[in-house]
């Protein structure tokens, strides 16, 4: 039952200045259990990434309350509410480029004329949510009235309507190196949604859309674009200087993975699933491509098609609920490519129980091609696993070491592989000598006693922190992740950090945490080349978990090498 909205009569209109918030939720404590899975569920607005459907890629500004209206039927009556799809998404075009004599938000009278509210009432009353479009500048991409200076009569008006989603665009174009002039501005609409939901009861999720990663928006938004928009192409075309598509936003988002997580999703744009009826030349094949990907990077899945008239083969990719599980899997993990030979790459993604992983295999060549994944280049021991094909719906049996499937042009193989996880580590455990069971990395491979060179594996150089070698170690470069499983036989892990002397005489910028269980155990702050490796001490014991987590302390990538010298856990033996 939701809360009826209160105080719209008193509304004020605000600029910058209100309180920042954070995204909210939490992992919530680890199980009583001496199994390290499964994980509860965590808290907040968008404990997984949203599901729904927005009106822009296919239809633009050709929408009306009938319209709007009718996909809703079809969400219901397409059997996408019951795959878990949930939010109707108006983008850009229902308003007016003025405001009313009251400074509110005019729905356009013509394609919207009883407003907006009526709308939220009638997908509320199918249990659905409905989303609505704003933007931090004065106008919109589509010279709609933009909400800068009027964000909490906005934030206020679209929770009175009943609004639970904004999706908050960037126009007019901020030109390069924006960062710290929009901030600001989205994180006033992030104060004003917290006052309206305060005031009225009614949460809105912040869907931040800047085109880009921000390490702040990673903080204000429940979900953030990291890409321009997507395109309904497989890959660029080379004849053209757009450069969106279907591949181009799949790349860009890859190297922010550490950063994905519940409550702060990145979001590498909308799904152009179907879209290529009479339309541009996208085919099945590359679409499942394209839904498998954005499952495993657990990626927002936003339809964007014509939901009264799919293709059965649509309908079978947006709704094989095998494959939106991985994407909606609460241990909450953005899957990334653990391989990458030629045009032939492995995707992996740890799942919320004992030994099981997701897995895309995917073809970018012109022709099928046999791709085999290694169960311990997904962070699983060698030997027997069971590998299910989610695509298919089908067991394919139980395999020693590898698996091995012939892959269409463009196509990919989705699997569920259960095997065992990794051994627990034993008395003095170097890092370097374990297997993780998630690493995410900003640039190529995680190196093991190196530190991160190029995007191949092993280019590094010995690790050295203003001037103090260390033997053994990881290197990473911002933004990075490892987990470790630690079976609660560990009392301690310790490191010495810091930017490593590679990094161009140290000249990157990094932030060092340590989170167990969920819990932030160690945080270096910012620390810059110049200072000298910091130690970490860190107790274990317990514990199921350790994640070692580095970013990019709020300044972009560039020289983010970031060494954990003579890394190790302390075990019972
Ligand atoms: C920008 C966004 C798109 C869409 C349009 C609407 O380009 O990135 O997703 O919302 O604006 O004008």
């Amino acid at each position: 039952m939701r809360k009826p909205c209160l105080l719209f009569a008193g509304l004020i209109t605000l600029g910058a200045g209100l309180p920042a918030c954070g995204g909210g939720g939490s992992s919530g404590p680890p199980p009583e259990t001496d199994d390290d899975f499964p994980l509860p569920l965590a808290m907040g607005r968008a404990p997984t990434p949203p599901m729904g459907w927005n009106s822009w890629n296919k239809f633009a500004c050709s929408i009306t309350e009938t319209f709007v209206k009718q996909i809703a039927d079809a969400m219901v009556a397409s059997g996408m509410q019951d795959a878990g799809y949930q939010y109707i998404n108006i983008d850009d075009c229902w308003s007016l480029a003025d405001r009313d004599a009251n400074g509110l938000l005019q729905p356009d009278p013509v394609h919207f004329p009883n407003g907006i509210a009526p709308i939220a009432a009638y997908v509320h009353d199918k249990g659905l949510k409905l989303g609505l479009y704003g933007d931090r500048g004065t106008e919109t991409c589509g010279h709609r009235a933009g909400s800068q200076d009027h964000e909490l009569t906005d934030a206020m008006t679209m929770a009175m309507w009943g609004v639970d989603y904004l999706k908050y665009d960037n126009c007019p174009d901020p030109g390069p190196n924006p960062g710290p002039i929009i901030e600001p501005r989205y994180e006033t609409m992030r104060g004003a949604l917290d006052m309206a939901e305060q005031a009225s009861g009614q949460p809105i999720v912040f869907s931040i859309c800047a085109w880009s990663f921000y390490e702040w928006a990673n903080r204000l938004g429940q979900l953030q674009r990291t890409t321009t928009d997507i395109k309904n192409l497989w890959a660029p075309d080379p004849n053209s200087t757009e450069t969106g598509s279907i591949m181009t936003s799949l790349k860009t988002n890859l190297p922010l993975a550490a950063y994905g997580g519940p409550n702060h999703w990145n979001d590498p744009d909308m799904l152009e699933v179907g879209n290529s009826i009479g339309g541009d030349p996208v085919t099945d094949v590359e679409y499942q491509s394209h839904f498998s990907l954005w499952a495993i990077a657990a990626a927002p899945l936003i339809a964007g098609n014509d939901l009264r008239n799919m293709t059965d083969a649509t309908k079978a990719i947006l709704t094989n609920k095998e494959i939106i599980a991985i994407n909606q899997d609460a241990f909450g993990l953005q899957g990334v490519q653990v391989k990458q030979a030629g045009q032939q790459s492995v995707w992996a993604k740890p799942l919320n129980a004992n030994g099981a992983r997701a897995v895309v295999l995917l073809n970018e060549a012109d022709a099928a091609a046999d791709i085999t994944v290694r169960f311990d280049e997904i962070g699983l021991r060698g030997g027997s696993a069971t590998v299910r094909d989610l695509q298919a719906l089908a067991d394919k049996g139980s395999f020693n070491d590898s698996f091995t499937a012939n892959v269409a042009s463009h196509g990919t193989a989705t699997l569920k592989i259960v095997g065992a996880e990794p051994p627990r580590p034993r008395s003095t455990a170097y890092l370097s000598d374990l297997t993780p069971i998630y690493a995410a990395n900003g640039l190529g491979p995680i190196e093991h006693d190196l530190t991160n060179g190029g995007v191949d594996s092993g280019d590094g150089k010995p690790i050295s922190i203003r001037g103090t070698a260390f033997p053994k170690g990881m290197g990473m470069s911002a933004p990075a992740a490892a987990i470790y499983r630690l079976g609660q036989k560990c009392t301690s892990f310790s490191a010495q950090v810091g930017v490593d002397d590679s990094s161009t005489g140290g000249a990157g910028t990094v932030r060092f945490q340590v989170i167990v269980d969920g819990d932030v155990l160690f945080d270096s702050q910012n620390v810059d080349g110049m200072m000298p490796a910091m130690p970490v001490t860190v107790d274990l014991t317990g514990k199921r978990r350790l994640k070692l987590l580095v970013t990019n302390a709020d300044d972009g990538n560039a020289l983010d090498r970031a060494s954990w010298g003579d890394a190790k856990v302390e075990c019972d033996p």
